[in-house]
């Protein structure tokens, strides 16, 4: 037997403990795994993948990224705008099939988020055997608990809030900080209940400046003269649209971002309080994954034999 498995989307914590777990558990029961390279166009000519012996498993257990590399573009693309569900072609489902027979696989493990998961989901239905492994720093799977990546984002954000804390009490300021999680709030939330933030923006939540302000100006009153702010990137005003990034690219989902900035501006304007913004960005992505997110992606590879 001989399966292989693929990184999709954007990278996360936790990507290569999945890996490990998945070719470990493999290996033990006398299959060959391979990794291929650089999303799923890595199945279609001219392949590009790696075999996964034991070996090539050393260390990934605690490696960030992904030693497969990973894709948000190219053919594969199953979501487009805000979320909007696109079909695959069937000739470039019949090729992935057809790439699949090259290799010698007969499953494949997807790990990915949304948009890789949309994937896999039409590869199933073409009738191509393969197991999906929620990942995403977002945790906005449908149907999932929560997913690896996650954790490790809400305690990079968690860290930023304990490091903005100081800097906006010694100096009396409002301080924004603007985290990922695309249409959810998770991140947003978690972190700001974590790490005591005193405004928490989330995009289930359309906010009126009103509130936001007043929250501001009560903690003044009551003698905080400083606020932390955290805004998830998808965050909006009542009846307001997504702040983006950029501008929109074909076939791709559009890039959220910029909502610190523009509700840092507001606050000061009404306030009249010294505010700053940060976006904390792709460090939420970066490093190393926590205990609890190694233990996840371990899990995610341990289905006992039945
Ligand atoms: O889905 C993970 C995520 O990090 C989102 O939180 C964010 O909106 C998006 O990916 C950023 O993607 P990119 O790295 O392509 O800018």
């Amino acid at each position: 037997m001989k399966i292989g498995i693929v990184t999709g989307g954007g990278d996360c914590p936790g990507l290569n403990a999945v890996i490990r777990a998945v070719a470990k558990t493999a290996n033990s029961r006398g299959w060959e795994t391979i990794g291929i390279i650089g999303g799923y166009d890595g199945l279609l000519p001219p392949q590009n993948y790696r075999v996964l012996d034991y070996k090539a498993l050393d260390g990934l257990l605690v490696r960030g990224g992904t030693i497969l590399g990973t894709a948000n573009r190219g053919r594969f693309s199953a979501k487009t705008g805000h979320g909007e569900t696109r079909q695959l072609p069937k000739e470039l489902l019949d090729e992935t099939k057809r790439g699949m027979e090259m290799l010698g696989i007969t499953a494949l493990v997807s790990v990915g988020g949304d948009g890789s998961l949309t994937i896999a989901q039409q590869m199933h239905e073409a009738g191509i055997p393969i197991v999906g492994v929620p990942k995403t720093i977002d945790n906005d799977l449908a149907a999932t608990t929560v997913t690896f990546g996650f954790d490790s984002a809400v305690a990079c954000a968690t860290d930023a809030l304990d490091r903005l804390h100081t800097t906006a009490e010694s100096h009396n300021r409002v301080i924004v900080l603007e985290v990922m999680g695309r249409y959810a709030g998770w991140i947003a939330l978690y972190a700001g209940v974590g790490g005591g933030a005193d405004v928490i923006l989330i995009p289930e939540i359309p906010f009126r400046y009103e509130s936001v302000c007043e929250a501001i100006n009560e903690r003044e009153k009551r003698g905080k003269h400083f606020t932390l702010v955290i805004a998830a990137e998808g965050a909006r005003l009542a009846g307001g649209d997504f702040v983006v990034a950029g501008g929109q690219q074909q076939n791709r989902e559009a890039r959220l971002g910029g909502i610190g900035a523009v509700v840092a501006a507001e606050i000061e304007k009404r306030t009249g309080k010294e505010t700053r913004s940060m976006v904390l960005g792709h460090l939420q992505r970066g490093g190393s994954p926590t205990f609890m997110d190694r233990v996840l992606c371990t899990l995610f590879g341990a289905r006992p034999s039945s």
